[in-house]
């Protein structure tokens, strides 16, 4: 455990994280093993000698299939998040970058959570120029934005200054009802609205937009959800206190139990993934 830990550490570079006081900070990679979770995966097949060929074929197709997919690691993955915070959209596209070049070695879970910068964010949307030049001061946002603006391009995508921003309850509430949907909704959902903030300018606390990414993503309910006001509330508070409570600044995530904090290049998920057991 010690060596995974040192072998993450010594490749780690520098983390860029949104926190509740400054959007940008840039520290030492945080590294901790937690509990270990280990699920054997045990896989049962009788073969019934009544079975047609036909049938058969089929029954042994799937058990390659099986030996296929169980030689893969499985890696799960809980990523604190908040929408607002374009660390965490980078975090997330290095993140899938990773994934998607180490397909092949690896079958992967993931679950994002929720997380508020500012928990009292207005509700009415403001420019996030003007919101960002008055919280750091109109030089350095400048800087910031400028950073940001060169990241977003390593993936071909610009970063959007000119639209609002505001309070993230409401994509937290529909973030978590496709959470009980499916990963891969929840996870189509996550792109789909961190991209209309981040890049398309898109004011997050725009119900209609939250309602359409949902509908894209393939996820029912979530204009009913919005015609109570208490509803799927309750859930994101009990989320951010089951898996954010200890967590400082986003994004955060905890890869088979190693945490990897900030938005870190794709090389570090991936020597994550490889030290996960
Ligand atoms: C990952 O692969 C998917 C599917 O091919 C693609 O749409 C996506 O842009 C890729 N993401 C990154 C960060 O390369
Ligand atoms: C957060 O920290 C407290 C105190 O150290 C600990 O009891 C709790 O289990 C931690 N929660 C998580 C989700 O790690």
């Amino acid at each position: 455990m010690a060596i995974r830990e040192k072998i993450l550490r010594s490749h780690s570079t520098t983390r860029f994280t949104c926190r509740f006081s400054t959007a940008e900070e840039e520290r030492g990679m945080n590294c901790n093993k937690r509990n270990k979770v280990s699920l054997p995966l045990v896989l049962v097949l009788v073969l019934d000698i009544a079975l047609s060929l036909p049938a058969k074929i089929s029954v042994l197709r799937y058990v390659a299939f099986m030996a296929q997919s169980s030689g893969k690691k499985l890696i799960k993955i809980d990523a604190s998040i908040d929408t607002v915070c374009p660390w965490c959209f980078m975090g997330h596209k290095n993140m899938e970058k990773a994934i998607n070049s180490s397909r092949d070695q690896y079958d992967f879970e993931i679950r994002w959570h929720s997380f508020f910068l500012n928990p009292s964010a207005p509700k009415v949307g403001v420019v996030k120029n003007e919101y960002y030049g008055n919280r750091f001061g109109r030089a350095q946002w400048k800087q910031m934005a400028a950073r940001m603006g060169q990241l977003f391009r390593t993936h071909g995508l610009e970063y959007d200054t000119e639209g609002l921003t505001g309070n993230t309850l409401d994509s937290h509430r529909i973030i978590q009802l496709a959470g009980t949907q499916g990963r891969d909704k929840q996870n189509a959902l996550v792109e789909e609205i961190l991209v209309n903030y981040n890049v398309r300018g898109k004011y997050i606390g725009d119900r209609q937009m939250l309602i359409e990414a949902a509908e894209k993503a393939g996820v029912v309910g979530a204009a009913e959800m919005f015609e109570d006001e208490n509803r799927g509330v309750k859930e994101v508070y009990e989320d951010i206190q089951k898996y954010s409570t200890n967590i400082s600044g986003v994004p955060h995530f905890v890869i088979n139990g190693i945490e990897v904090h900030g938005a870190q290049p794709p090389e570090v998920f991936l020597r994550a993934f490889q030290a996960a057991r």
